[in-house]
């Protein structure tokens, strides 16, 4: 079965193609590279020993997605990876944000809307709850204004996929809201590879731990919290591909019971900035240099999810602890720094 994996050479996409190729389906990948590289793909062939079908593409460009799909009718499902995801970027540069994660969705959907039944997986996020109410989050927790653009393109994705379902019953769609993807795959073949400074913790720990940054700022310890630094599921990114395989695996067998569902992606536990930091600490053996700053504008205090409906629907749980996600990550690093 031929898979079209979008984005499929950034971080989250490239661990999602590698468990793809190991339950057997056939992988087309496109990526414009705006945000990744060709090396990824090699680093998916030293794992799987398979190369996907790779096609540079920017999905800005509506004429080559409609020129693709042309190419490719035999197409059983979309996982629809590629965006811009930096949260801090997005409110420096939000019509870039609002032309690459919306457009690019739209002119997807406009092709699946032409075939006669189509699979649709989502990357969305947790930060469509902003700041929610009660916690662990569950799906049904209200959906509130967006903290920035990036949170907000996920937020209008999933009201385009809400529109455009409600009108093409072949289109058969489910959302997934990350919280906190972390961790690389145990090869170190593939990994996170944040461009410039790393605007996320894990990184920045484990540039820090690689003395590559000098020190982390942890923003704020003045929160209503446990430790007074701000609370976040962190979630192996292996964990986060299976979910993909098994929720594409949900719609082709039409197990679904609504074209459009959406599961949260989480391991149902919270941990604070310096919890984490204690964990990096831990298993790297190594004193992490940090200084507590102010707070950064835009974060919520706490968000973990409540995971029970992907357990029970889909039959999926987190495997990996935050102390395992955390060595994953290091290693990683440590395989970049030996480059
Ligand atoms: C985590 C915590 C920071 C950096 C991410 C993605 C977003 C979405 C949700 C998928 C916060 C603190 C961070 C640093 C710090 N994922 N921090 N020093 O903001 O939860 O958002 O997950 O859609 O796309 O960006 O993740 O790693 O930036 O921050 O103290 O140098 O670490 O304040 O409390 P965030 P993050």
């Amino acid at each position: 079965m031929k898979v079209l994996v979008t984005g499929g050479l950034g971080f989250i996409g490239s661990h999602t193609v590698v468990e793809l190729q190991k339950e057997g389906y056939q992988v087309v990948i496109i990526d414009n590279l705006s945000n990744s590289s060709l090396e990824v793909l090699q680093g998916i062939v030293s794992i799987t020993g398979i190369m996907p079908v790779f096609e540079k593409l920017d999905l800005k460009d509506k004429a080559k997605v409609q020129e693709f799909f042309k190419q490719h009718q035999d197409i059983h499902g979309v996982i629809h990876f590629a965006a811009s995801k930096a949260v801090g970027e997005s409110v420096q540069n939000p019509l870039m944000y609002y032309e690459n994660n919306i457009n690019t969705l739209v002119y997807v959907l406009q092709e699946l809307e032409k075939l006669p039944t189509a699979n649709f997986i989502f990357s969305s996020s947790c930060t469509v709850y902003g700041q929610a109410k009660a916690m662990p989050i569950t799906e049904n927790a209200p959906i509130q204004f967006a903290e920035s653009p990036y949170g907000n393109t996920k937020q209008i994705g999933e009201e385009i996929i809400q529109d455009t379902c409600k009108v093409n019953s072949n289109i058969q769609a489910i959302s997934l809201r990350y919280f906190n993807p972390i961790g690389a795959h145990e090869s170190t073949k593939i990994g996170e590879l944040p461009i410039g400074v790393p605007q996320n913790l894990i990184p920045y720990i484990m540039q820090t731990g690689a003395g590559i940054r000098e020190q982390l700022s942890v923003y704020g310890d003045d929160y209503p919290t446990t430790d007074g630094t701000c609370i976040r599921d962190y979630i192996h990114v292996v964990d986060v591909a299976k979910a993909h395989v098994i929720a594409l695996k949900r719609l082709l067998e039409n197990k679904n019971t609504s074209n459009n569902e959406t599961f949260n992606l989480g391991t149902g536990t919270g941990s604070s900035v310096l919890e984490v930091i204690q964990a990096f600490e831990k298993v790297a053996n190594n004193k992490l240099n940090y200084k507590i700053v102010n707070r950064r504008p835009g974060d919520v205090i706490s968000a973990y999810a409540d995971t029970s409906k992907a357990n029970e629907v889909l039959g999926w749980k987190a495997q990996y602890s935050l102390e395992e996600a955390v060595l994953s990550a290091w290693k990683w690093q440590n395989s970049l720094n030996s480059l």
